[in-house]
């Protein structure tokens, strides 16, 4: 069965889909892994507006492995790390995301990925766009604030500089852009169960999570 897990940056839906894809034994599919590579390697040649056709030839470039320990993305055989996980990739990745074409051809790419496999999926529009017809779907967000609070003690605990309101600033943006991109716009699927996380922890959401599963399954 495909379980999809959507939600805005840092509502902690990362944490709950790895772990509930460990607990599931089955392959964890982060799909933002993909916008992020291809806004990586965007970044990397210095292209700041990319369009449909150069997006495309990089994603022809990538080989996506999802596992129950986490995604695996190459390119051209080498494995990409913590380098997709900078604010500058992150606005690239977004920028990616309003082209309509490219984001037909990685949705194509992931319902060919996980054909006939059970599965964890987690994006922004995997219960939406890429797996509709999925029979257990969650919506995890948590307030723009408390986000941006999770994205800041992130960065500081990984002995990186932070600035709180500008953490605050590019989260907005992002949601922005996200949410009012012409085709495919970021929203809940009407039959997904909405978690807000502002005043969770993270084991509290993955308990929530597996009783609606086992209700499902019952
Ligand atoms: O989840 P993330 O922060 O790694 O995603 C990076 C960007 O990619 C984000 O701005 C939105 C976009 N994205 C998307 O449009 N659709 C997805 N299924 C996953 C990510």
């Amino acid at each position: 069965m495909i379980i999809t897990i959507d939600g805005p940056a840092a509502s902690g839906k990362s944490t709950v889909a790895k772990r509930l894809a460990q607990e599931l034994k089955v392959p964890y599919l982060e799909t933002g892994l993909i916008y992020r590579a291809v806004g990586y390697l965007l970044s990397a040649k210095g292209v700041q507006n990319p369009d449909d056709e150069r997006a495309l030839r990089l994603l022809s470039e990538l080989e996506i492995e999802p596992s129950p320990e986490g995604t695996k993305v190459l390119w051209k055989g080498k494995k990409l790390g913590s380098e997709l996980y900078t604010e500058e990739v992150g606005r690239l990745a977004s920028r990616v995301a309003t082209l309509p074409r490219f984001r037909e051809k990685v949705n194509e790419t992931f319902r060919e990925l996980l054909k006939g496999k059970s599965a964890v999926v987690e994006g922004r529009d995997a219960g939406t766009y890429i797996f509709p017809d999925a029979p257990l779907k969650f919506f995890i967000t948590a307030s723009p604030q408390e986000r941006a609070k999770r994205r800041y003690r992130q960065l500081v605990n990984q002995g990186k500089d932070a600035d709180y309101e500008e953490i605050l600033k590019a989260i907005m943006e992002r949601d922005e852009r996200d949410r009012n991109r012409p085709k495919y716009p970021f929203r809940p699927a009407p039959d997904a169960v909405v978690i807000d996380t502002t005043h969770k922890e993270a084991e509290e959401v993955l308990e929530e999570v597996l009783e609606r599963l086992n209700e499902a399954s019952s």
